[in-house]
């Protein structure tokens, strides 16, 4: 899934996203910074709710691909519902304007306080990971008077084709309890009165670039429902997890049209409530990470960009050898190119965006954008080095709004303390 050609583009050789110029941004927010598109985050929503409107379906953003606050507000009053892993997810989901009775707690390592303040919300399901977590929310549960609806998560051993840092649905990872498992988990909570297993839930990895590892792991789902029913069990909903890989680089990847026939056709005969929670292909490509070249080099082997964002503004080519392309905010007028290293500014060899990638002649002041950025991104940014958090801007149509300031050393430095035999 990709946003659509016409959100992020040149026209006469400047990079625009929507009707914004990107260059101008530059001076008005200083570098880095991210940059979202409104009608990119609308349309790639809109392709799930619409591939899906003709089923019981809820589209949970996966609030972990991007926690901004005005993103999950905009997907908010678009209809999504929210799956979080923290109850700092929660909070943030729901103070967006998300209820409660749309969000799904997922997580391997819920705590006794998460699932407690979880409970106290209302949340829509919990996706319970393990028959130690199936006990705790019980007891929880009962001591509110109150009873969890819970999805149980499966893990398949499914292949899911992707890199192994993103790979979750093969019993080499700690996720889910595996589908023979699954029967004893309902039977245990057929007897735990805190809490009704209605449902089963799985996410085999992320960045899927094919239908194959989806369709093993849904049609294994699908076979368990069948299974959990003749025992006597009631399964009404299935939440068939992360959503669709994007195009990053050359990556194929399946329509929305296939990824829905190919679930539907699966899941109809069951006739359960679907709920997906998609999290890169909804805001992926919807953003950029822009930056300044402070400098650039050249020894006997490479040449180098120096560039002023670094792997704690955006770590995915750090931590997934993941490909992003980077391309000038403004063309040049001359055509040549040349073969460039882009790297950050923070003392670490990883600390590197693009290796061998074609770019015009750059220089010092220049500026680039690092495409499909929004996933993943600001979220996984830290102040390694302490270096300011990048700040988070929202475009829609010709305008912009700074949704993330940059913070302050002096913010930064507020945290800490001094034990008191240090001396002040
Ligand atoms: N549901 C669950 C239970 C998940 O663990 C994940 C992602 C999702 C949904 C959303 O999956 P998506 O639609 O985004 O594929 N930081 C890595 C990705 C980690 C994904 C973790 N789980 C990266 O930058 O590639």
């Amino acid at each position: 899934m990709n946003a659509p050609v016409d959100v992020i583009n040149y026209k006469n050789g400047v990079l625009y996203m929507e009707e914004m110029p990107l260059h101008p941004l530059t001076s008005k927010v200083g570098t880095p910074f991210y940059c979202y598109s409104t009608a990119a985050l609308r349309n790639a929503y809109l392709q799930y709710s619409r591939a899906f409107a003709d089923r019981q379906a809820l589209i949970c953003f996966a609030v972990k691909a991007n926690c901004n606050p005005s993103l999950l507000r905009l997907f908010g009053q678009l209809g999504a519902g929210a799956d979080v892993v923290s109850i700092g997810e929660l909070r943030f989901a729901m103070k967006a304007g998300i209820p409660a009775n749309k969000i799904v707690f997922s997580g391997v390592g819920k705590t006794k306080t998460e699932l407690t303040e979880a409970l106290k919300a209302g949340v829509l399901q919990i996706n319970v990971e393990s028959e130690s977590e199936l006990k705790l929310l019980d007891s929880i549960a009962q001591s509110l008077s109150l009873v969890a609806t819970v999805a149980i998560r499966v893990n398949p051993d499914v292949d899911a084709g992707t890199h192994k840092k993103i790979t979750t649905g093969k019993y080499n990872t700690k996720f889910g309890v595996a589908c023979e498992d699954a029967l004893d988990m309902f039977m245990l909570a057929g007897n735990l009165p805190g809490v009704a297993a209605r449902g089963l839930a799985v996410h085999i990895g992320s960045q899927l670039t094919s239908l194959e590892p989806f369709e093993a792991a849904f049609t294994k789902l699908a076979e368990l429902v069948v299974e959990l029913r003749t025992m006597g069990q009631t399964i009404t909903r299935l939440d068939l997890g992360g959503g669709l890989g994007v195009k990053y680089h050359n990556e194929n990847i399946p329509a929305m049209s296939a990824y829905a026939a190919m679930v539907k056709k699966i899941t109809d005969p069951l006739k359960v409530q679907l709920i997906f929670e998609p999290g890169r292909s909804l805001v992926a490509s919807g953003g950029v990470l822009v930056t300044e070249v402070i400098h650039t080099k050249q020894n006997p082997e490479r040449r180098f960009a120096i560039v002023d964002a670094g792997m704690n503004d955006f770590k995915r080519t750090a931590l997934y050898d993941a490909i992003h392309r980077i391309v000038p905010l403004v063309e040049p007028k001359l055509s040549n190119k040349y073969s460039y290293d882009v790297v950050g500014p923070v003392c670490e060899s990883t600390d590197t965006f693009a290796t061998d990638v074609l770019l015009p002649e750059l220089k010092s002041g220049d500026r680039l954008a690092l495409l499909d950025a929004g996933a993943y991104g600001a979220v996984l940014s830290s102040n390694y080095n302490v270096r300011l958090t990048a700040p988070e801007i929202l475009v829609d149509g010709a305008k912009f709004a700074v949704i993330r300031k940059r913070d302050t050393y002096d913010e930064l430095l507020a945290a800490y303390r001094q034990p008191n035999w240090l001396g002040l």
